[in-house]
C-alpha cells in the first residue's frame, strides 16, 4: 500500500528565490512610488519631524537637493506641502505667486525637468491660522462653496508655477469641478487632477499635523472627511470626481483601508492612489527603533501590500529609500 501524497504541491514554486521571482504576482517599480516633502518658508537649515525620524521640514534648497535623490532614484513622482511662515483666516499664502509652494515649484520645474512629476497637494489647512481646510463662516463652520472660490485660486497659483498634477484634499463638496473649470478656463488645459476622493477622518494623520503644523485649533474634520466605517460612500466619492473632471483618484490613508482600495481599483478605469500616511509610516519606525520589527522587510511588505490591494500609485515617505532598493 502506498501512502498518500498530496497531488499538489503549492511549495515547489517557493522552493528557490529564482522560482519566487519568476511567479510573483506583484512587482513595485521605483515609477510608482510619489514622495511627499514638506517645504517650509523662513528657515535656515532643515528641521526634523520629531514624530517622522528621517523626514524634514525642507528649505528651499535641501528640498531641491532631496528631490533630485529621488528624481535619481525613478522615484515616479513628488507632491509638495508648504508651511508658511504667516498664516491668516483666508490662507492667503496659499494662491500668493511668491508663496513657498510656488517658489519651489519654480525651482524644482527648471532644476528637475522632466525627470519625475511635480505635484501639489492643494488644500488650506496648512495656510490658514485656525488650521481648518476651508473658509469659516462666523459661527466657525466651514462655508464649502467660499472655499471651493479660494480652491480654484490655489490651483490656478499652482499650475502658473509648474505643478504638473494637483491634488486637492480638503475634501470639499465640488472642489474638483470648481478646480477643473478654474484650471480650463485660465488655459491650464493640461493640469491633471489627483483627487483626494477617499479620505476617511483618521487618527493616522497625527504626526503629518506636526510636519505641516496644521492641527486644527479647535473642532475635528469629521464633517467632511469620510467615517471609517463606510465605503459605498467612497465609491460615491469617486464617482463624482470622476464626474467632476478628476483624472486619478486616490484613497487614503492607505493601510488600513486595503479594503477601500481594492473596491475603487475594481470600479473605475483611471490611476488609483493610493496615500501611505504619517501615522503608518511613525508605527513602523517606531516599532524598529526598538527592535521590535525588522525595518526594511515591514516597509516594503506594507508598501507590496498596497500595491497588491489595487493602487497603481502609492504616495509614501519611504519613496527615495524603497525606489533605490528597488532599482
Ligand atoms: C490636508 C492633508 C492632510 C494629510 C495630507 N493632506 C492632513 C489632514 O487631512 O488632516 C495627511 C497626510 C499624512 O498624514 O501623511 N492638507
Amino acid at each position: 500500500m502506498s501512502a498518500q501524497f498530496p497531488v499538489a504541491r503549492p511549495r515547489r514554486l517557493r522552493r528557490t528565490p529564482a522560482l519566487r521571482r519568476l511567479v510573483a504576482e506583484t512587482r513595485l517599480a521605483p515609477a510608482d512610488l510619489v514622495l511627499p516633502m514638506f517645504v517650509k518658508e523662513g528657515i535656515a537649515e532643515p528641521q526634523p519631524v520629531a514624530s517622522m525620524p528621517g523626514v524634514f521640514q525642507h528649505t528651499l534648497d535641501s528640498l531641491r537637493k532631496a528631490a533630485h535623490e529621488a528624481a535619481e532614484a525613478g522615484v515616479g513622482g513628488i507632491i509638495l506641502f508648504g508651511v508658511p511662515a504667516a498664516k491668516d483666516g483666508t490662507g492667503s499664502a496659499a494662491d500668493d505667486p511668491d508663496g513657498i509652494v510656488q517658489r519651489a515649484l519654480r525651482d524644482l520645474a527648471s532644476d528637475l525637468g522632466d525627470a519625475t512629476v511635480l505635484m501639489t497637494d492643494l488644500c488650506l489647512d496648512e495656510y490658514t491660522d485656525h488650521g481648518h481646510c476651508g473658509i469659516l463662516t462666523g459661527s466657525g463652520e466651514i462655508d464649502n462653496d467660499a472655499t471651493l472660490e479660494r480652491y480654484a485660486s490655489i490651483a490656478l497659483a499652482q499650475a502658473e508655477a509648474g505643478s504638473a498634477v494637483v491634488g486637492p484634499s480638503g475634501m470639499m463638496d465640488g472642489q474638483v469641478g470648481a478646480i477643473r473649470t478654474a484650471l480650463d478656463g485660465a488655459g491650464h488645459t493640461d493640469t491633471a487632477i489627483l483627487a483626494y476622493s477617499v479620505k476617511y477622518a483618521s487618527a493616522y494623520y497625527g504626526p503629518f499635523r506636526d510636519a505641516a503644523e496644521c492641527a486644527p485649533q479647535f473642532g475635528d474634520r469629521s464633517t467632511h472627511q469620510q467615517d471609517p466605517a463606510n465605503t459605498d460612500e467612497s465609491i460615491r466619492e469617486v464617482l463624482l470626481d470622476l464626474d467632476e473632471g478628476a483624472d486619478m483618484v486616490m484613497v487614503k490613508p492607505a493601510g488600513a483601508y486595503l479594503d477601500v482600495v481594492r473596491r475603487v481599483r475594481d470600479t473605475v478605469d483611471v490611476p488609483v492612489a493610493a496615500y501611505q500616511v504619517s501615522g503608518e509610516y511613525a508605527m513602523i519606525e517606531a516599532a524598529a527603533e526598538k527592535g521590535w520589527i525588522d525595518r526594511e522587510r515591514t516597509i516594503m511588505e506594507s508598501l507590496t501590500s498596497i500595491h497588491r490591494a489595487g493602487a497603481d500609485i502609492v504616495l509614501t515617505y519611504w519613496a527615495t529609500e524603497a525606489a533605490r532598493r528597488l532599482g
